[in-house]
């Protein structure tokens, strides 16, 4: 019987059949990396402002808390984005003469807003809550990290489907006492005092795990990770 291929093409068949699925498999991955790249999340982004306002300055260096800025974030969706008059109770008294100040200055005298640009942007379709996650204790830096070392924000973590749901299934380890979840350098291993029954939390972290997510009263994990409960 006839050959099909001549014996000369060997070589070059064998690279073909063997190679094909290779550079499938290797488009695959490659969109798969992309689809939780930084290119197509936006994580790891530093965003220029209209004024470079740093949170490493204003958190770490002057130790001013979360709240004083965002101050609907215990009690709605939307943490908030402080307006210019919030900067002019402190820069009305502080570098007064500052270039760099000059656009917040602006802003309070003619009375418009500063318009900062987003960092965090989940699509419309994804419901999010920022005071039920404060409120069952899950710390700003469990989704934001380290925002007081910050010059400039930027979107620490992919904000993608996966990243949440990997949370809502055991979110136990990622709890903390309610008290800390302001405090961006608080570990488990610190010897935090339970204002309820004035005795220190327990210090090993699967205990403290337990603990917390009984008195916080976490749901189950097939209700946290129910389509539903993240698309409306
Ligand atoms: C002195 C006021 C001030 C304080 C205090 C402050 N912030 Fe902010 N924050 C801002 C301003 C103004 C912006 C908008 C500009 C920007 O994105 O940097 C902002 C933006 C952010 C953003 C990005 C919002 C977006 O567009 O997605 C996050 C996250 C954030 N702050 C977290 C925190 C955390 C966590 C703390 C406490 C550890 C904190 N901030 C304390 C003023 C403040
Ligand atoms: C509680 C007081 C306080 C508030 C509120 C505050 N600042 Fe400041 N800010 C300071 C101090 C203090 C400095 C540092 C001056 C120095 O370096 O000695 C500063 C410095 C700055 C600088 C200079 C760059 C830097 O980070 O060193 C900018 C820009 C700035 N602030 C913008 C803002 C804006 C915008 C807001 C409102 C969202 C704001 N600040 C709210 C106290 C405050
Ligand atoms: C469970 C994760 C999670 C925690 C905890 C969390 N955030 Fe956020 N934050 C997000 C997400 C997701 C967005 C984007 C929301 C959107 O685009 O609708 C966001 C947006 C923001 C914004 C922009 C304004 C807004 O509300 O969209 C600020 C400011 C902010 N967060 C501050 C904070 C601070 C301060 C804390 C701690 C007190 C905190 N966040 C805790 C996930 C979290
Ligand atoms: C680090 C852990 C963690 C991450 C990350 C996280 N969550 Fe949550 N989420 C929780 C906890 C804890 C609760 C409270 C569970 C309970 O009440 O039983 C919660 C509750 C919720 C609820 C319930 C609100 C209600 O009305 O009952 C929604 C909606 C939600 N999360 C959406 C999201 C979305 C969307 C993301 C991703 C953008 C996200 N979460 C990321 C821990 C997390
Ligand atoms: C804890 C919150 C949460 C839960 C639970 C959840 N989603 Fe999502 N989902 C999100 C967020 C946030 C996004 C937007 C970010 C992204 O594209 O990954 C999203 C995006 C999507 C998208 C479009 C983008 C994509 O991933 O291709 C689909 C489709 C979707 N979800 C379906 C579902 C279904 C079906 C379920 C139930 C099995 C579910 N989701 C449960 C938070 C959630």
């Amino acid at each position: 019987m006839a050959q099909i291929f001549n014996r000369s093409m060997n070589p070059l068949g064998r690279i073909v059949i063997l190679g094909l699925p290779l550079i499938f498999a290797g488009t695959a991955l490659g969109l798969a990396a992309f689809y939780r790249s930084g290119y197509a999340t936006g994580m790891n982004e530093v965003i220029e402002q209209p004024i470079p306002f740093s949170h490493q300055h204003h958190v770490k260096d002057l130790g001013i808390d979360c709240r004083y800025c965002h101050n609907s974030i215990e009690t709605s969706s939307y943490a908030g984005i402080p307006p210019t008059k919030i900067c002019m109770n402190c820069h009305q008294q502080i570098w007064t003469g500052a270039e760099l100040l000059e656009p917040v200055r602006q802003s309070f005298k003619l009375d418009k807003p500063i318009v900062w640009k987003k960092v965090h942007n989940l699509p419309d379709y994804a419901y999010f809550n920022h005071s039920i996650h404060i409120g069952k204790g899950v710390g700003c830096v469990e989704c934001h990290g380290q925002v007081n070392e910050m010059p400039l924000v930027f979107q620490s973590k992919t904000l993608l489907m996966e990243w949440c749901v990997k949370c809502h299934r055991e979110p136990d380890s990622r709890l903390r006492p309610r008290e800390e979840v302001f405090n961006m350098t608080w570990k488990p291993s610190n010897k935090t005092i339970n204002p309820k029954t004035g005795e220190f939390y327990p210090t090993d972290p699967a205990e403290l795990a337990k603990l917390l997510k009984q008195n916080h009263g976490i749901r189950d994990a097939m209700t946290l990770t129910s389509c539903s409960m993240c698309h409306r």
